[in-house]
Protein backbone atom coordinates (compact mmCIF):
# COMPACT_ATOMS: atom_id res chain seq x y z
CA UNK A 1 0.00 0.00 0.00
CA UNK A 2 1.93 3.05 -0.80
CA UNK A 3 1.27 6.51 1.55
CA UNK A 4 0.99 10.02 0.79
CA UNK A 5 -1.03 12.81 1.33
CA UNK A 6 -4.64 13.05 0.27
CA UNK A 7 -5.82 14.92 -2.33
CA UNK A 8 -6.63 19.12 -1.40
CA UNK A 9 -10.49 19.71 -2.14
CA UNK A 10 -10.70 21.85 -5.21
CA UNK A 11 -12.86 24.64 -3.73
CA UNK A 12 -15.45 26.31 -5.57
CA UNK A 13 -13.62 29.61 -6.13
CA UNK A 14 -10.32 27.53 -8.07
CA UNK A 15 -12.86 26.69 -10.60
CA UNK A 16 -12.71 28.81 -14.15
CA UNK A 17 -16.32 28.59 -14.05
CA UNK A 18 -16.51 30.96 -17.00
CA UNK A 19 -15.19 27.98 -19.13
CA UNK A 20 -18.59 26.08 -18.76
CA UNK A 21 -19.30 25.69 -22.21
CA UNK A 22 -23.29 26.23 -21.99
CA UNK A 23 -23.54 24.31 -26.11
CA UNK A 24 -21.24 21.41 -25.25
CA UNK A 25 -23.35 20.73 -21.61
CA UNK A 26 -26.62 20.77 -23.54
CA UNK A 27 -25.19 18.93 -26.32
CA UNK A 28 -24.76 16.60 -23.73
CA UNK A 29 -27.88 16.96 -21.53
CA UNK A 30 -30.62 18.31 -22.64
CA UNK A 31 -31.00 18.23 -26.54
CA UNK A 32 -33.30 15.42 -26.00
CA UNK A 33 -34.82 14.76 -23.03
CA UNK A 34 -34.06 12.15 -21.06
CA UNK A 35 -36.22 9.78 -19.05
CA UNK A 36 -34.81 10.32 -16.09
CA UNK A 37 -34.87 14.18 -16.50
CA UNK A 38 -38.67 13.39 -17.61
CA UNK A 39 -39.06 11.65 -14.06
CA UNK A 40 -37.17 14.30 -12.13
CA UNK A 41 -39.19 16.73 -14.15
CA UNK A 42 -42.78 14.68 -13.48
CA UNK A 43 -42.24 14.63 -9.85
CA UNK A 44 -41.24 18.14 -9.03
CA UNK A 45 -44.36 19.21 -11.34
CA UNK A 46 -46.84 17.31 -9.02
CA UNK A 47 -44.26 18.72 -5.51
CA UNK A 48 -45.09 22.07 -6.64
CA UNK A 49 -49.01 21.10 -8.02
CA UNK A 50 -49.51 19.41 -4.40
CA UNK A 51 -48.27 22.76 -2.96
CA UNK A 52 -50.19 25.48 -4.51
CA UNK A 53 -53.35 23.63 -5.56
CA UNK A 54 -56.35 25.09 -3.96
CA UNK A 55 -54.55 28.53 -2.82
CA UNK A 56 -55.43 31.58 -4.55
CA UNK A 57 -53.12 33.41 -6.82
CA UNK A 58 -49.15 32.92 -7.16
CA UNK A 59 -46.70 33.67 -5.05
CA UNK A 60 -44.11 36.32 -5.58
CA UNK A 61 -40.48 34.93 -6.25
CA UNK A 62 -38.92 31.71 -7.66
CA UNK A 63 -35.45 31.26 -7.70
CA UNK A 64 -33.13 28.46 -9.40
CA UNK A 65 -29.61 28.48 -8.28
CA UNK A 66 -26.73 27.68 -10.06
CA UNK A 67 -29.31 27.50 -13.08
CA UNK A 68 -26.57 27.05 -15.85
CA UNK A 69 -27.90 26.47 -19.29
CA UNK A 70 -31.18 24.17 -17.89
CA UNK A 71 -34.35 26.05 -18.49
CA UNK A 72 -36.36 23.10 -16.85
CA UNK A 73 -36.31 24.02 -13.32
CA UNK A 74 -37.52 27.72 -14.20
CA UNK A 75 -40.06 26.24 -16.68
CA UNK A 76 -41.60 24.41 -13.62
CA UNK A 77 -42.15 27.29 -11.44
CA UNK A 78 -43.95 29.36 -13.87
CA UNK A 79 -47.09 28.73 -12.80
CA UNK A 80 -46.55 29.64 -8.95
CA UNK A 81 -44.89 32.61 -9.03
CA UNK A 82 -44.73 36.33 -10.24
CA UNK A 83 -40.94 36.56 -10.86
CA UNK A 84 -38.11 33.69 -11.58
CA UNK A 85 -34.83 34.63 -10.36
CA UNK A 86 -31.98 33.08 -12.59
CA UNK A 87 -28.93 32.61 -10.31
CA UNK A 88 -25.59 32.02 -11.52
CA UNK A 89 -22.04 32.18 -11.46
CA UNK A 90 -20.30 31.61 -14.89
CA UNK A 91 -20.78 34.45 -17.37
CA UNK A 92 -20.92 32.57 -20.16
CA UNK A 93 -24.15 30.52 -18.89
CA UNK A 94 -25.69 33.79 -17.98
CA UNK A 95 -25.06 35.04 -21.61
CA UNK A 96 -27.14 31.61 -22.64
CA UNK A 97 -29.95 32.36 -20.17
CA UNK A 98 -29.93 36.28 -20.99
CA UNK A 99 -30.14 34.86 -25.05
CA UNK A 100 -33.05 32.68 -24.02
CA UNK A 101 -35.47 35.08 -22.68
CA UNK A 102 -36.77 36.57 -25.96
CA UNK A 103 -37.41 33.44 -27.38
CA UNK A 104 -36.13 30.03 -25.88
CA UNK A 105 -34.67 27.33 -28.28
CA UNK A 106 -37.10 24.53 -29.59
CA UNK A 107 -35.35 21.75 -26.98
CA UNK A 108 -36.96 22.55 -23.96
CA UNK A 109 -40.34 22.70 -25.57
CA UNK A 110 -39.73 18.66 -24.97
CA UNK A 111 -39.77 19.41 -20.71
CA UNK A 112 -42.79 21.66 -21.02
CA UNK A 113 -44.93 18.64 -22.98
CA UNK A 114 -44.08 17.19 -19.86
CA UNK A 115 -45.12 19.54 -17.77
CA UNK A 116 -48.40 20.67 -19.16
CA UNK A 117 -49.44 17.45 -18.91
CA UNK A 118 -51.08 18.97 -15.39
CA UNK A 119 -53.62 21.49 -16.25
CA UNK A 120 -52.39 24.41 -14.21
CA UNK A 121 -49.14 24.05 -16.71
CA UNK A 122 -51.25 23.26 -19.85
CA UNK A 123 -53.26 26.75 -18.53
CA UNK A 124 -50.56 28.55 -20.07
CA UNK A 125 -50.35 27.13 -23.17
CA UNK A 126 -48.52 25.25 -25.52
CA UNK A 127 -46.13 27.90 -25.87
CA UNK A 128 -45.20 29.71 -22.81
CA UNK A 129 -42.49 31.84 -24.63
CA UNK A 130 -44.14 34.82 -23.11
CA UNK A 131 -44.96 34.07 -19.94
CA UNK A 132 -41.36 33.05 -19.58
CA UNK A 133 -40.31 36.38 -20.78
CA UNK A 134 -42.42 38.14 -18.49
CA UNK A 135 -41.67 35.99 -14.84
CA UNK A 136 -38.02 35.05 -15.93
CA UNK A 137 -36.06 38.77 -15.55
CA UNK A 138 -32.22 39.67 -16.29
CA UNK A 139 -30.42 36.42 -15.05
CA UNK A 140 -28.50 37.57 -11.86
CA UNK A 141 -24.94 37.13 -11.87
CA UNK A 142 -23.95 35.76 -8.47
CA UNK A 143 -22.87 32.69 -5.81
CA UNK A 144 -24.74 30.62 -4.19
CA UNK A 145 -22.56 30.76 -1.29
CA UNK A 146 -23.97 34.52 -1.23
CA UNK A 147 -27.26 33.74 -0.57
CA UNK A 148 -25.96 32.76 3.24
CA UNK A 149 -26.52 36.58 4.73
CA UNK A 150 -28.42 38.37 2.87
CA UNK A 151 -31.49 39.80 3.44
CA UNK A 152 -33.71 38.83 0.38
CA UNK A 153 -35.85 35.79 0.12
CA UNK A 154 -37.85 33.78 -1.98
CA UNK A 155 -41.26 31.67 -1.72
CA UNK A 156 -40.08 28.78 -3.99
CA UNK A 157 -36.89 27.61 -5.01
CA UNK A 158 -34.96 25.23 -7.10
CA UNK A 159 -31.34 24.11 -7.03
CA UNK A 160 -30.35 20.89 -9.56
CA UNK A 161 -27.02 19.67 -9.65
CA UNK A 162 -25.07 22.78 -7.87
CA UNK A 163 -24.12 22.05 -4.96
CA UNK A 164 -22.12 18.64 -5.39
CA UNK A 165 -21.33 19.62 -8.62
CA UNK A 166 -19.51 22.63 -8.32
CA UNK A 167 -17.17 21.41 -5.30
CA UNK A 168 -15.13 18.27 -4.01
CA UNK A 169 -15.50 19.14 -0.54
CA UNK A 170 -18.06 17.73 1.77
CA UNK A 171 -17.91 21.10 4.23
CA UNK A 172 -18.95 23.64 1.06
CA UNK A 173 -21.70 21.22 -0.36
CA UNK A 174 -23.45 21.64 3.31
CA UNK A 175 -22.69 25.00 2.94
CA UNK A 176 -24.29 25.23 -0.45
CA UNK A 177 -27.74 23.23 0.75
CA UNK A 178 -27.41 25.71 3.22
CA UNK A 179 -27.00 28.82 1.90
CA UNK A 180 -30.05 27.64 -0.74
CA UNK A 181 -32.51 26.56 2.19
CA UNK A 182 -31.95 30.18 3.83
CA UNK A 183 -32.62 31.83 0.64
CA UNK A 184 -36.70 30.65 1.27
CA UNK A 185 -39.14 31.65 3.18
CA UNK A 186 -40.59 29.58 5.86
CA UNK A 187 -43.10 27.12 4.20
CA UNK A 188 -41.68 27.45 0.60
CA UNK A 189 -41.56 24.53 -1.39
CA UNK A 190 -38.06 23.56 -2.81
CA UNK A 191 -36.97 20.63 -5.25
CA UNK A 192 -33.48 19.97 -5.41
CA UNK A 193 -31.83 17.36 -7.31
CA UNK A 194 -27.95 15.96 -7.00
CA UNK A 195 -25.70 13.33 -8.73
CA UNK A 196 -25.31 10.37 -6.45
CA UNK A 197 -20.96 9.01 -6.06
CA UNK A 198 -19.87 11.64 -8.95
CA UNK A 199 -15.97 11.90 -9.86
CA UNK A 200 -16.42 14.77 -11.47
CA UNK A 201 -17.67 15.77 -15.07
CA UNK A 202 -16.39 17.09 -18.41
CA UNK A 203 -18.10 20.10 -20.48
CA UNK A 204 -16.29 20.27 -23.37
CA UNK A 205 -12.55 20.36 -22.90
CA UNK A 206 -12.73 21.25 -19.02
CA UNK A 207 -12.90 18.93 -16.31
CA UNK A 208 -15.37 20.21 -13.41
CA UNK A 209 -15.10 18.90 -10.08
CA UNK A 210 -17.87 17.07 -7.64
CA UNK A 211 -18.47 15.50 -3.98
CA UNK A 212 -18.93 12.39 -3.69
CA UNK A 213 -22.70 12.23 -2.03
CA UNK A 214 -25.18 9.68 -1.60
CA UNK A 215 -28.83 9.87 -0.25
CA UNK A 216 -28.30 9.65 3.43
CA UNK A 217 -26.27 12.23 2.97
CA UNK A 218 -28.31 14.50 0.99
CA UNK A 219 -31.36 13.67 3.90
CA UNK A 220 -28.64 14.57 6.84
CA UNK A 221 -27.98 17.88 5.15
CA UNK A 222 -31.31 18.77 4.55
CA UNK A 223 -33.00 17.81 8.04
CA UNK A 224 -32.65 20.98 10.12
CA UNK A 225 -33.64 23.34 7.72
CA UNK A 226 -36.96 21.30 5.88
CA UNK A 227 -39.64 19.65 6.65
CA UNK A 228 -41.87 17.19 4.55
CA UNK A 229 -39.31 16.30 2.09
CA UNK A 230 -39.24 12.78 0.34
CA UNK A 231 -35.73 11.88 -1.59
CA UNK A 232 -36.00 9.76 -4.94
CA UNK A 233 -32.72 7.82 -6.38
CA UNK A 234 -32.77 7.37 -9.56
CA UNK A 235 -30.41 4.76 -10.94
CA UNK A 236 -28.75 5.32 -14.31
CA UNK A 237 -27.11 1.71 -14.92
CA UNK A 238 -26.33 2.05 -18.44
CA UNK A 239 -24.71 5.88 -17.52
CA UNK A 240 -25.57 6.81 -21.66
CA UNK A 241 -25.48 10.21 -21.26
CA UNK A 242 -23.54 11.73 -18.00
CA UNK A 243 -21.06 9.10 -17.12
CA UNK A 244 -19.22 9.15 -13.74
CA UNK A 245 -21.70 9.23 -11.18
CA UNK A 246 -24.26 6.19 -10.01
CA UNK A 247 -27.60 7.84 -10.57
CA UNK A 248 -29.69 11.01 -9.30
CA UNK A 249 -30.91 12.14 -6.38
CA UNK A 250 -33.99 14.08 -6.18
CA UNK A 251 -35.23 16.24 -3.24
CA UNK A 252 -38.70 17.82 -2.37
CA UNK A 253 -40.13 19.41 0.49
CA UNK A 254 -40.62 22.71 2.23
CA UNK A 255 -38.58 24.94 4.23
CA UNK A 256 -39.10 24.19 7.58
CA UNK A 257 -41.48 27.21 9.11
C1 LIG B 1 -23.50 20.94 -13.12
S1 LIG B 1 -23.98 22.56 -13.50
C2 LIG B 1 -25.75 22.48 -13.23
C3 LIG B 1 -26.48 23.43 -14.13
C4 LIG B 1 -28.00 23.32 -14.10
N1 LIG B 1 -28.55 23.70 -12.83
C5 LIG B 1 -28.52 21.97 -14.51
O1 LIG B 1 -29.52 21.54 -13.91
O2 LIG B 1 -28.03 21.36 -15.45
C6 LIG B 1 -23.40 23.53 -12.12
C7 LIG B 1 -23.71 24.99 -12.32
O3 LIG B 1 -23.38 25.72 -11.12
C8 LIG B 1 -22.77 26.95 -11.51
N2 LIG B 1 -21.98 27.44 -10.35
C9 LIG B 1 -20.73 27.12 -10.00
N3 LIG B 1 -20.40 27.72 -8.85
C10 LIG B 1 -21.47 28.44 -8.46
C11 LIG B 1 -21.75 29.28 -7.35
N4 LIG B 1 -20.85 29.48 -6.39
N5 LIG B 1 -22.96 29.88 -7.29
C12 LIG B 1 -23.89 29.66 -8.24
N6 LIG B 1 -23.69 28.86 -9.31
C13 LIG B 1 -22.48 28.26 -9.42
C14 LIG B 1 -21.97 26.57 -12.72
O4 LIG B 1 -21.56 27.68 -13.47
C15 LIG B 1 -22.94 25.65 -13.43
O5 LIG B 1 -23.82 26.39 -14.22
Amino acid sequence: MTSGSPTADVKNADVPWDAFDPDEYIKRNYIEIQPVDREILSRVRDHFRDHFQGRAGRVAAGIDVGAGPNLYPALAMLPWCDRITLLERSARNLDYLDGQLAGYDANWDQFWDVLREQPEYADLGMDPRPRFKEAVGKPVAGSLFDLCGKDERWDLGTMFFVAESITTSLDEFRRGVGCFMSALNPGSPFAAAFMEHSEGYRVGSHEFPARDIDADEVRSVLKDYTEGVTIHRMANPKQLVRTGYTGMILACGRRKV
